[in-house]
Parts: C-alpha cells; sequence; structure tokens
C-alpha cells in the first residue's frame, strides 16, 4: 500500500510536469484527487489493514494529499500567469514603430505671395493698411469719383446688401478710408479681398488685390514709374522691362496700365502673353485731385499716385499657374507646392 501511495505520489509529479494547458490540469486534478480518483480509490482498501498500519498509512497518504494539492494549485497559478502574459504581450505597443505622419499645413500660396509683396512695398516705405469687405458705396465708389449712373460702375457690379452697402469691388475704397483719419505723408498698401459679379475661366467672383497709395508734397509720375520699377526689379527681377499704357479710371489723372515683359517667354510672344510679348500687371495713375475734396486735402499743396493689382494675377505669372480656379479647389497637390 505504501509503495502504491508513493508511485501514485512520484507518476503525478512526473505528468504534473508534462501538462500543456489548465484544461487538463484540471481533468488530472479530478482523476488523481476527486471524489472517485486515484487516491481516493486506494485508501477505501485502508479498512482491510490493521489499525497501527492504518493510521501510519493513513498520515502518509494526507501528506501526499496536501503535497500534490499545492502542487496542482501552483501549477495552476502557473497556467493562469501565463495567459495572462500572452494577452499582455498582445497588446504590446511597439515603440520602436514609426509613427503615423500628421502633415504640417502651411500658408495658402496667395497668403505667401502677399506676405513677398508687403516685404518689397516695406523696403520702399510703405505702410500696411486695412479696410473692410463690407463697405459703403460711398467708399467703394462715390468718394473715388464714381458716381451713381457713372459706367465704369458697369465693370465693378457686385454683391448688394442694401443700396448703400456692397461688398467691395476693389481695395481702391482704403485710399479714402485712410486718407480720411490721416494726414499727409501718406504711403500705404493694402491687401485684401475683394468681390465680383464675375465668373469664367479667368474670372472669380472672389479674388484678392494689393493698393497703394502715396500722397505728399511733390510726389510726381516720376515717382509712380520709380516705385513700380523697383517694385518689378525686385519682385520678378532685374532687367523685366515694363511699359505704362496710357488708361482710363476714374479715380486717376492721368492713368496708366502697366504691363511687364512676359516673365514665360521673354518677350518673344507666346500663348501666356497672348504673343504680345507683354502682361497687364496693374492698374495705376496720379491721383484724380476730386478725390482730395472728399477728404479735405488741399489738392494745390499735395499731390500723389495710386496702384492696385491683382494678386492672383501677380502669383500666376511668379509661379507660373496656368489656371485661375487652382487658387480656391484646395487641391493639397497643388497648395503642396508652394
Ligand atoms: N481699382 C482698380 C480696379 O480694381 C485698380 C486700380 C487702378 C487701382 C488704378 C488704383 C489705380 O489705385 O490708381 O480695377
Amino acid at each position: 500500500m505504501i509503495n502504491k501511495l508513493i508511485s501514485l505520489k512520484e507518476e503525478t509529479i512526473k505528468s504534473l510536469g508534462d501538462l500543456s494547458d489548465q484544461k487538463s490540469l484540471s481533468e488530472m486534478r479530478t482523476r488523481v484527487l476527486g471524489r472517485k480518483g486515484e487516491l481516493t480509490t486506494l485508501l477505501r482498501t485502508l479498512k482491510d489493514f490493521q489499525p497501527e498500519e492504518r493510521s501510519a498509512i493513513g498520515k502518509l497518504a494526507n501528506e501526499i494529499k496536501v503535497d500534490l494539492e499545492s502542487r496542482f494549485d501552483s501549477r495552476e497559478k502557473f497556467f493562469i500567469e501565463e495567459l495572462e502574459q500572452r494577452d499582455l504581450e498582445k497588446e504590446f505597443i511597439d515603440v520602436t514603430l514609426p509613427g503615423r505622419r500628421h502633415g504640417f499645413g502651411k500658408l495658402h500660396v496667395l497668403n505667401v505671395v502677399t506676405a513677398e509683396l508687403i516685404e518689397v512695398f516695406s523696403g520702399l516705405g510703405f505702410q500696411l493698411a486695412e479696410g473692410p469687405e463690407v463697405e459703403l458705396d460711398y467708399y467703394n465708389f462715390e468718394a473715388l469719383n464714381i458716381p451713381k449712373d457713372h459706367p465704369a460702375r458697369d465693370m465693378q457690379d457686385t454683391f448688394y446688401f442694401s443700396e448703400n452697402v456692397v461688398l467691395r469691388t476693389h481695395t481702391s475704397p482704403v485710399q479714402i478710408r485712410t486718407m480720411e483719419k490721416s494726414r499727409p505723408p501718406v504711403r500705404i498698401i493694402c491687401p485684401g479681398k475683394v468681390y465680383r459679379r464675375d465668373a469664367d475661366i479667368t474670372h472669380s467672383p472672389m479674388f484678392m488685390q494689393i493698393e497703394g497709395l502715396w500722397v505728399d508734397r511733390h510726389v510726381s509720375l516720376a515717382d509712380l514709374k520709380g516705385v513700380l520699377t523697383a517694385f518689378v526689379e525686385e519682385y520678378f527681377g532685374v532687367g523685366i522691362g515694363l511699359r505704362f499704357r496710357p488708361s482710363f479710371f476714374p479715380f486717376t489723372e492721368p492713368s496708366a496700365e502697366v504691363d511687364i515683359q512676359c516673365v514665360i517667354c521673354g518677350g518673344s510672344g507666346c500663348r501666356t502673353c497672348s504673343f504680345t510679348g507683354w502682361l497687364e500687371i496693374l492698374g495705376s495713375g496720379m491721383v484724380d485731385p476730386a478725390l482730395y475734396g472728399f477728404v479735405g486735402y488741399d489738392p494745390e499743396v499735395y499731390s500723389g499716385f495710386a496702384f492696385g493689382m491683382g494678386i492672383e494675377r501677380i502669383a500666376m505669372l511668379k509661379y507660373g499657374i496656368p489656371d485661375i480656379r487652382s487658387f480656391y479647389e484646395n487641391d493639397v497637390r497643388f497648395l503642396r507646392q508652394f
């Protein structure tokens, strides 16, 4: 009996080591220690032994039972921990993996060009000015010498909030607003959005302009030419020719449109310049003395010039962008390039 008990213990210990999972462990526990298990079955024969033998065998059997129970327990604990460990490994975060990229945003190309233009004109002594996009008819038209029934209004039809409140059609109203609240010398540039009832391949109902104004004693057409030449050389490169073409604006007298030599073909003629070799970049002129009447400047003392250009057009020429719509489509493949 003693031998049987000892060999049951040894065999059990041996096969415990071979077990690979919790299920077979619990099966084995029932087989050995369960109510109908091998140990219990052995002990049933105890009654056939002498009393003194019986107590020695009983004591040994009990020790073996306690011992095996604790071995089963610790084996079970081992399996549970192993399982937990495996779960943990599933959740394991590999800190050496490269992270997911979140692209950095950047300035829109029109804002880049605006900043470049501000930079150039700041270098020429111009200060930044601003005005509202929702503008009074008075500043957008009236005080710029464009009365209610003037034909010049036709080219600048816009969005009306009421008879007297419009979305500004150009940045020129900032000329009036600035002169109204300051005395000469006035030397400002004003970039911003403008709106017109216009939409086709080359026109957008919203676009950007930058306005310039310089009023002081003795400002002449020569200063206008000097400033614009300096600007073209600085921004498009030395040696790019420019020409002044007589034109008409109600708020300048005389007026001129300024062309630069085509930056694509160098002046020999291409599709961009419609085979003329020249590209129109802005409107300009000497401030019409009528405007001084609206802001209380003495036209006998002060004179000045103004100019206005489309920022999209400048950006297209500077960066060789063929289609104005690219600016507003929010296609990051386009926007990322600048
Ligand atoms: N405001 C004009 C336009 O949008 C452009 C312009 C022309 C502005 C001549 C000026 C200027 O300041 O002198 O068509």
